[in-house]
C-alpha cells in the first residue's frame, strides 16, 4: 500500500511527523507538498495528492490542514474517495470499520503529534468490517454517478 501525503502551512510540522513515523514503519508514501512553512493555500496540495489515487499512483491519503475539514472537504469532492478528518481513537476507528476511510484528514493545529501518531497507527491497522457498511457505501457511490459531472477519461479510473 502507498499513501500520498499532503499538507498546507498550518499542517507543515505534524505531516512531518507522520512522516517520520511511517518511514520507521516501513510504509511507503509519496510526500505531494507543501515543503516549507510557506502559506500555501490546502485546495492545491490536497489536489495532487488526490490526483494521484485518481492515476492508482498511490491507494490512500493522509491530508494535514489547520483542522483537517478544509482537506476533508476537498478530498470529498472526488470520486471514489471517503475522506474522514479524525481527532480520537473512536472516530479513527469507526472511519475504517464503517466508512472504508481512504483518506485520513488531521488538524495540525488541534492535535499533538504523538496523538496523531497514534490514530495514524488505528487508521493503517483497522479492516473495513463490510456487511451492511458495504451497503452504504455502495449508496453513495450511487450518488456519486448521479452528481458528479466528471470527464470521461476519468471514470475509467475508478
Ligand atoms: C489555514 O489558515 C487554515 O484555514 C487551513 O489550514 C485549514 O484549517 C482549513 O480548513
Amino acid at each position: 500500500m502507498k499513501i500520498a501525503i499532503a499538507s498546507d502551512h498550518a499542517g507543515y510540522r505534524l505531516k512531518i511527523g507522520v512522516a517520520q513515523h511511517l518511514r520507521s514503519r516501513e510504509v511507503d508514501y509519496i510526500d505531494f507538498g507543501c515543503y516549507s512553512e510557506e502559506r500555501v493555500d490546502y485546495v492545491d496540495v490536497a489536489v495532487k495528492a488526490l490526483e494521484s489515487i485518481a492515476k492508482g499512483e498511490c491507494d490512500r491519503a493522509i491530508l494535514v490542514c489547520g483542522t483537517g475539514l478544509g482537506m476533508g472537504i476537498v478530498a470529498n469532492k472526488f470520486k471514489g474517495i471517503r475522506a474522514t478528518p479524525c481527532w480520537d481513537e473512536y472516530v479513527t476507528e469507526m472511519s475504517r470499520k464503517h466508512n472504508n476511510s481512504n483518506c485520513l484528514t488531521l488538524g495540525g493545529r488541534v492535535l499533538p503529534l504523538d496523538e496523531a501518531i497514534h490514530l495514524v497507527d488505528i487508521w493503517l491497522d483497522t479492516p473495513f468490517e463490510g456487511d451492511r457498511h458495504e451497503a452504504r457505501l455502495k449508496k453513495i457511490a450511487e450518488l456519486e454517478e448521479k452528481n458528479f459531472k466528471i470527464e470521461e477519461d476519468r471514470n475509467e479510473l475508478f
